[in-house]
Parts: C-alpha cells; structure tokens; sequence
C-alpha cells in the first residue's frame, strides 16, 4: 500500500522509516520531508501549514493512508478534511486534537473526567489573571491556552515574575501574537515522563515510555527547545504504575472524549510528572513526540504499520505491540544558537561512517540535500538514535554516532540520561 507522511522533522523521518520497513507498504511518499526523509520516501514541497496545499498533494499522490506528524495541520482540521474526502487518515480531528493546542480545555477535561494534573485557574484577562494569582503558591506556573512551540510555558518563581509572565501573554510581548486566555497552575515536583499512545478512540495501547531532555544546557539549564534528547527503558515505569497510568489516566482521557462526542484516534501523547501524590498529567499532545519518537521506534518490535492501520479502522484491540527488551537512545545535534538565531547551509560530514555502526540511526530533523551532499537547514539538524541491551550501551552508540559527525557550529548535550543512570528510572 502507498502511505504518505506529512512533517519535516526527525519524527518523521523515524515514521517514515519504520513505516517503510512494513511488508504491507510499496511506496513511502512524505510531504514536505527533508534530505534525509528523501533516503525512504519520496518527498513533495507543499506548505504544512496550508491544509489546501497538503490536500492538493493527497489528491494527486491518492495514498491508501495518511499519517500527519505534526500538530499544526491537525488544529488547521486537516483530519475532518480527509474524513469529509473518504481519505483513511491516522491523527485526530480539530476538536480532539484540542486536548493539546487549548490548555483551557484540556484542564477542564480533564477536571470534568477526574485525571490527576496540577490545580489551575483559567483566566480571560489580565485583571482576571492578576486577581487569581494570590491563590497560588510560589513558584507557580504561566500558560498561554494556545499553541506556542515550547515558548508558551514560563515557570515564575516570584510574584513580580508572574505578573510579568501574564502582562507579556495578553499584550503579546512574550509570544507575538496577544493570547485570550491563559491558565495559572501550580507548580508540580518530579520525574517527567512522556507516555505515547495509540488509540482508536476506543482502547489504548501504550508504546514503550520515555524521557525528553527540554533544557538547551547540560544539568537542565537554559532555555527550553523542542527536545535534545531522549532515552527509554524498560525500567522507567513498573507494570504496576504502566496499568495505574492506563486505567486512570489514558483510559478515561479516551472515554472521555468519546462520551462528549470528539472521538480521539491516533497518538495520545500524555506529558506526566511522576510527583510524591502520583502521577499527574503536566499535558497532553495530540500527535508523536520529537525526539521521542526516534527512541520509541527503534525499541519497536512489531510492524508500526500494522498498528496506525488498526487505529484508523478502530480494531486495537487485535493489534499487541511487543518492544525490544533493553533501551533506547537518541541524542539530537543542534546548530549552534539553537533555540536562538543559528545559521544554515553548513555542510555536514561523517553520516555515513556514523550510520555504519551497527544498532545506530541517523534520523534527520534539519537537513537538505545539495548537490547529493547534506547540508544543515534547521535548528535541530539530526538525531542519533541508537537501541541495545542496556541504557549505557545505547547511549554509548549514540554519542560515538555524534563523534563521527560534524557540521560547524554543532552542538549536542554531553548528559542525556546521565541522571537516569544514577536513578531508579535505569
Ligand atoms: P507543557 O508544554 O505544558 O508540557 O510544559 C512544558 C514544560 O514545562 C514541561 O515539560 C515541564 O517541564 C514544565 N511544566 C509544565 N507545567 C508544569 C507544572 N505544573 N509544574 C512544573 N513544571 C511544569
Ligand atoms: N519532545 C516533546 C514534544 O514532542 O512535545
């Protein structure tokens, strides 16, 4: 079958991968994709964030599934544009995809349902907000309700802080455009754990869990970026608190939504802070994680195909999932800047001796090709993503992957799941 893949990321490149490698799949096409994207699908411009640029590449690809990475296209209803064309499309529709680009909604949600997550206030205005904030305790956490590419969240730990943080969302300072609305919450302590699903809008089935690294600076420091990194272990969550997760968690979230008529199908991604009263949703994304998704696939050990199939036509149930014993690693290079301003077009070195390692993956989130050579083109350029028998070995493979490449200006952390080796998360 043709499966046609929409993003540009190291997300994307790991779907179309493993997509890719299913036996029921012939042909891979990715739109925009990216140099590397160009090496397992066959890649066509159009604009991600004109639905009716990437529904002119649908009809003229007519793929037998569509499978949309990031979440731009699906708060654009780029899924109900699909359902309404008869196209079978694997993410969520505009309103059940609000579970992540409205924190409003979300916190009510999941108010409405009982899932743990931080008390919080809404608030419409600044006056609102600036009348709400003395309930909190510091430090106390800002949000802008809506989309914000990991810029939105600001964790303030005086009250002059806060006051700044919601005077620059309803002025627009902080983000460029002015917010409607923001949610005060308090502030949780913790390990954060990102637990993806797949879900057909009725049953959950959980992929193998992980842990992002948001910080730019090595020990969490600095601004935050879209991840630098990622692990996975089997020893980050017990089977016991795997099914607490399920059962009080994912499983109420989906039945939920299906109860107020937006079915979710798709990726549930929920963001937990694992805190002393248990764990508690910090949010909820509506599609696969970057970097978590090059971690999780290449702990995969079944056909990912199979499962984004069983999800669109509603039979999870059928569909088990089984996972390479061990762990997994992805350490992403960046270019130097990153989150800031950084330069493009650097050439880029040494992939092919990196790929050469045996267990290692090079999945490519900035990259473009020229003249047949690599090129960087964005602030995360690629992931070094690596799975073996144990956290150590893999994050070994990665970093000797990163030790082979090079491009001027890159960057990478030297710490990625240092903590977790020390931890009780190994
Ligand atoms: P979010 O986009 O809501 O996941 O927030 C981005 C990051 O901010 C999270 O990954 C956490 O590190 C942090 N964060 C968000 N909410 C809270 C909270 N209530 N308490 C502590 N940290 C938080
Ligand atoms: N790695 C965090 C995210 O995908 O939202």
């Amino acid at each position: 079958m043709k499966v046609l893949v929409i993003g540009s990321g190291g997300r994307e490149h790991a779907l179309a991968w493993a997509i890719a490698k299913s036996s029921r799949v012939s042909d891979v096409v990715c739109t925009p994709g990216n140099g590397g994207i160009a090496r397992v699908a066959r890649c066509i411009s159009a604009n991600q964030r004109d639905p009716d640029d990437l529904l002119r590449v649908i009809a003229s690809e007519s793929p037998e599934l569509v499978v949309v990475g990031p979440e731009m296209p699906l708060s654009l209803g780029l899924t109900d544009a699909l359902h309404l064309r008869g196209v079978p499309v694997f993410g969520p529709t505009r309103k059940a995809a609000m579970l992540e680009t409205s924190k409003s909604f979300a916190k009510r949600f999941m108010q409405r349902h009982n899932i743990p997550t931080a008390n919080y206030a809404v608030a419409g205005s600044e006056k609102e907000a600036l009348g709400s904030i003395d309930l909190f305790h510091l430090p106390v956490v800002i949000k802008a309700d809506g989309l914000a590419a990991g810029k939105g969240v600001i964790l303030c730990a005086t009250k002059r802080e806060a006051t700044e943080a919601i005077s620059g969302l309803f002025s627009g300072a902080l983000l460029g455009a002015p917010e409607d609305a923001i949610v005060i919450e308090e502030f949780l302590v913790g390990e954060e754990i990102s637990f993806l699903t797949l879900t057909d809008g009725k049953h959950v089935a959980p992929l193998a869990p992980a842990q992002d690294h948001k910080r730019i600076g090595e020990g969490d420091t600095g601004p935050n970026t879209g991840g630098m990194g990622v692990y996975s272990t089997d020893g980050m969550l017990d089977t016991q608190m795997k099914e607490w997760i399920l059962h009080h968690i994912a499983q109420p979230t989906v039945d939920g939504m299906a109860a107020e008529e937006t079915p979710f199908t798709g990726v549930l991604y929920i963001g937990l802070m694992m805190t002393a009263r248990g764990p508690m949703v910090l949010e909820y994304n509506a599609r696969f994680g970057d970097p978590e998704t090059q971690a999780i696939v290449a702990r995969m050990d079944s056909d990912l195909m199979e499962a984004l199939q069983a999800c669109v036509e509603g039979r999870l149930s059928d569909t088990e999932l089984r996972w390479k014993p061990g762990a997994s690693a992805c350490v992403i290079a960046a270019s130097g800047g990153y989150p800031g301003a950084y330069a493009t077009g650097k050439p880029i070195g040494g992939l092919d001796a990196a790929a050469s390692i045996p267990g290692v993956e090079i999945f490519h989130s900035g990259t473009a090709l020229v003249d047949d050579s690599y090129v960087t083109s964005g602030g995360r350029v690629l992931g070094a993503t690596a799975a073996a028998a144990t956290l150590d070995e893999s994050l070994a493979l990665a970093y000797e992957a990163l030790n082979r490449i090079h491009f001027d200006g890159m960057y990478y952390r030297r710490d990625i799941g240092r903590h977790a080796l020390k931890s009780r998360l190994r």
